[in-house]
């Protein structure tokens, strides 16, 4: 009685006794202030405002500072954050040769995490993660570098140069425009963009103890620095299962759009479980209800793509929903749209081509995998990650000479 957790388990390790909870079902591994989820009811909060508010109301850069300091900024507060954010946008031109040692046809993810990964060898003196000055200014560094070296990442890609950033823009404008734009040549973003991009990033900002956030946590909790962690939480949300899903779900779409499938014959293959088949973009480990961002990004799709050759694609996405929400087999299994069913339909029709999208992805979720690192070195119950196992493998036997196997 009175026993916290961590306690019960101390108890339970002296037994000799592990719990086995593979892919950590229903198992929580930190206490945590930063985002709430109820998945039976589809309720989405980071420090306690509601998800939908923060996208009709609040700026990714507004977000972050709430994600990373608890509370919303005075106007003061967000004015002096920003500035200090766009003071750090460049990157080294050391840290720029570095693109040219990838392949041209490289994956912008590793890209992305190799280059975070070698932020540590550029600011040695501020790695420390139990002095606040430097864990400051590593946020702001992060927070200011990702976008640019998301961008050079994609000009690298397509062979054409890196454009220096542009302080007097916006996040968002400043990283369309060292994406899209070309040297002396003016960029105007489309405000509707803009608007969009900034939604999405509000929308993927945390998601609390997802596989990369816990991640970046379990390499933190080696007192590892924050460039060490979040490069790990990059690599984290480069698979499939966890960031890659928006690009499958749309590689779906344009297969049923271009094959003689049809969006019922397709539903009945996902029913009758045919090999490799299923709704992407549906289903959830966490959500047993409709995933509160798909909501809300449904609602941009419908207004960025009407006028676009995308309307077509989301045509047939609505009409697979349509039909999935009055399915038993859907409803039973409680599937529904989750985050990635819309989104790849809106990077496209953005001009981002689908290797960009995990990187849009990682660019949201930096705010929170930083608040989540700031969260867990400065709580005195973290201890390092360790779990156990339950061994399964050959007991004890004697060794034999090579000669005699
Ligand atoms: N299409 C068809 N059937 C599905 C789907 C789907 N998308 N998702 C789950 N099911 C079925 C399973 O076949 C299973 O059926 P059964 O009980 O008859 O065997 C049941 O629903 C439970 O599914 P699990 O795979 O056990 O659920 P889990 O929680 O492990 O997986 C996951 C969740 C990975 C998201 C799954 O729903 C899925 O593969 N969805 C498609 C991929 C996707 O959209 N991923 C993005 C997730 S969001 C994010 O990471 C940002």
């Amino acid at each position: 009685e009175g026993a916290s957790g961590l306690d019960i388990a101390k108890l339970l390790a002296t037994t000799g006794k592990v719990t086995l909870d593979t892919g950590f079902v229903n198992t929580a591994s930190c206490r945590s202030a930063v985002t709430y989820i109820d998945g039976g009811e589809g309720i989405l909060r980071y420090r306690g405002y509601p998800i939908e508010q923060l996208a009709e109301r609040s700026t990714f850069l507004e977000v972050s500072y709430l994600l990373i300091y608890g509370e919303l900024p005075t106007q003061s507060e967000l004015d002096e954050f920003t500035t200090r954010v766009q003071r750090h946008t460049m990157l080294h031109e050391d840290l720029k040769r570095f693109f040219d040692g990838f392949p041209r046809d490289a994956h912008p993810m590793p890209v992305l995490s190799s280059a975070v990964s070698a932020l540590s060898t550029f600011y040695q003196d501020a790695l420390d993660p139990f002095d606040p000055e430097q864990v400051e200014i590593s946020t702001v560094r992060l927070l200011a570098k990702l976008p640019t070296i998301a961008a050079y990442a994609y000009k690298k890609s397509i062979g054409q140069p890196f454009l220096y950033p542009d302080n007097s823009l916006s996040l968002v404008e400043n990283f369309l425009r060292m994406t899209f734009g070309l040297p002396a040549e003016p960029y105007d973003a489309d405000p509707l963009t803009v608007k969009a991009l900034d939604q999405l990033f509000i929308l993927h900002a945390d998601h609390e103890q997802n596989c990369s956030t816990s991640t970046v946590r379990l390499v933190g909790s080696s007192h590892a620095n924050l460039f060490a962690s979040v490069s790990a939480g990059i690599n984290a949300l480069f698979g499939p299962l966890h960031g890659g899903a928006n690009q499958a779900v749309l590689e779906m779409l344009e297969t049923i759009r271009d094959s003689d499938e049809t969006v019922e014959s397709f539903m009945r293959k996902v029913k009758d479980k045919e090999p490799g088949v299923r709704l992407m973009g549906f289903g959830h480990r966490v959500y047993k209800n409709y995933d509160p961002r798909a909501a809300i990004i449904k609602t941009t799709a419908d207004e960025m793509l009407a006028k676009t050759e995308g309307n077509e694609l989301l045509e047939i996405a609505k009409r697979l929903e349509e039909i999935a929400l009055g399915d038993d087999y859907f409803v039973e299994r409680k599937l529904y749209p989750n985050v990635d069913f819309y989104t790849g339909l809106l990077y496209q029709a953005m001009g981002f081509p689908t290797k960009m999208f995990t990187v849009l992805f990682a660019i949201g979720r930096l705010p929170g995998w930083i608040a989540q690192w700031r969260e867990m070195i400065n709580d005195p119950a973290t201890k390092i990650g360790r779990p156990r196992q339950v061994y399964t493998g050959a007991t004890e036997r004697d060794y034999t000479e090579i000669g005699a196997r």
